[in-house]
């Protein structure tokens, strides 16, 4: 089975520069005395977010470690006050997301987007109309850098727009920065442009590697004890090892040039899947590891599923990053399931060939994408 599910991009060799870091900042935790044991937050932590903060440009006082990105999106949810309310999403998102909602009993309203992201006059009249309703939203989820599954990048004019609307309306942003390292010069974030309600997430899973535990939060200034009794809530403590490891990787530019390498090979990978994929791919950032292929409402996408497994090939039926079942006339192609590039491209000429069979049965042009093209 052609793997086309994972996202999170792994270049050849990696493992061996994870390893000797871990090597490292074993020796180095393995000379401290044996209090060193105790939690994280008894010990290391303090140094350590000390370490974070000065990596990501912000001060000590608003920067957490996470296990991760989704422990840090749960804690989010769980600090800011949102679990239990009522939360805006993009119309395609991120399903363990939308499984955090579930489980806190946060209601989803899923909001449109276009090529550039959650549309500023749909979420006011998303939000007017709730308020109307007496159903007021209280948040918004977004991945305005290089969305999953959609792939777009937000502008910053619409991001402040946006800003602009969750003032107005008092909203808490939760921002998923999972994949912003895969966009080279992206717009600011949230926690720069409406740092007084926005929750930061950015987990190392994608940039460094999917095993790692390593994660960032960047929460309002006023919200430290919130924080630290949720993260006291969901864990306590954090992985102190794969902190030291990952923030070392940080601070001498080994990650920068990880990071550079996953743009350079993803930037080939997207631009031959979009050759074979065509028009039906919305537009998405150059270099990102997932690429969304829309499905006319006459497809239903679980049977586009069904028929690329009977090519030997897995890939993500739009129905799992649905918000609402109007949003799930899609495939999610990831391009990092596969460590070597021609397996992937086999894999997306498989999904092309199927989906052309679908398109071509209800008589939609598919073009020139063939084996031949
Ligand atoms: C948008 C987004 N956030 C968070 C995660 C999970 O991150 P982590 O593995 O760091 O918990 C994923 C994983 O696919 C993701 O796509």
């Amino acid at each position: 089975m052609i793997d086309l599910v994972w996202n999170f991009p792994l270049m050849p060799g990696q493992h061996e520069i994870w390893s000797r870091y871990l090597a490292a900042a074993f020796a180095e935790f393995g000379s401290q005395p044996v209090e060193s044991l105790r939690p994280s937050f008894r010990t290391v932590e303090p140094a350590l977010r000390e370490r974070a903060a000065k990596w990501l440009g912000f001060p000590t006082s608003r920067v957490w470690l996470t296990g991760g990105g989704h422990h840090g999106t749960l804690n989010s949810l769980m600090a800011s006050g949102l679990a239990g309310t009522r939360v805006v999403v993009e119309g395609n998102t991120y399903p363990g997301f939308l499984d955090q909602c579930w489980m806190t009993k946060t209601s989803i309203v899923a909001c449109p987007v276009d090529d550039e992201g959650i549309v500023p006059e749909a979420l006011r009249e998303l939000c007017d109309r709730k308020r109307r309703e007496l159903e007021p939203i209280h948040g918004i989820f977004t991945m305005p850098t290089v969305q999953n599954p959609l792939g777009f990048v937000t502008p910053e004019l619409r991001r402040e727009q946006i800003a602009q609307i969750a003032r107005e309306f008092h909203l808490t942003i939760i921002e998923d920065d999972a994949y912003g390292f895969m966009e080279e010069n992206a717009p600011p974030s949230y926690a720069l442009l409406a740092p007084e309600r926005t929750y930061y997430v950015r987990g190392l899973a994608k940039s460094l590697a999917p095993g790692a535990r390593t994660g960032f939060l960047i929460a309002p200034e006023n919200a430290a004890a919130s924080i630290e009794s949720s993260l006291r809530c969901t864990a306590t403590g954090t992985d102190v090892l794969q902190n030291i490891a990952a923030l070392k990787m940080c601070e001498d530019g080994e990650l920068d040039s990880l990071m550079k390498a996953k743009r350079e090979e993803g930037a080939r990978r997207n631009m031959e899947a979009r050759a074979w994929l065509g028009k039906q791919c919305a537009p998405g950032a150059r270099c990102a590891w997932h690429l969304w292929v829309r499905l006319p409402e006459e497809i239903e996408p679980s049977d586009v599923e069904a028929a690329i497994k009977d090519l030997d090939v897995m890939a993500t039926n739009g129905q799992w990053c649905a918000a609402a079942p109007e949003y799930r006339h899609g495939l999610r192609v990831a391009l990092g399931g596969e460590i070597e590039r021609e397996r992937t491209m086999e894999g997306v000429a498989r999904v092309s060939q199927a989906v052309q069979g679908f398109l071509s049965r209800i008589g939609v042009e598919t073009g020139k994408y063939s084996r031949s093209a």
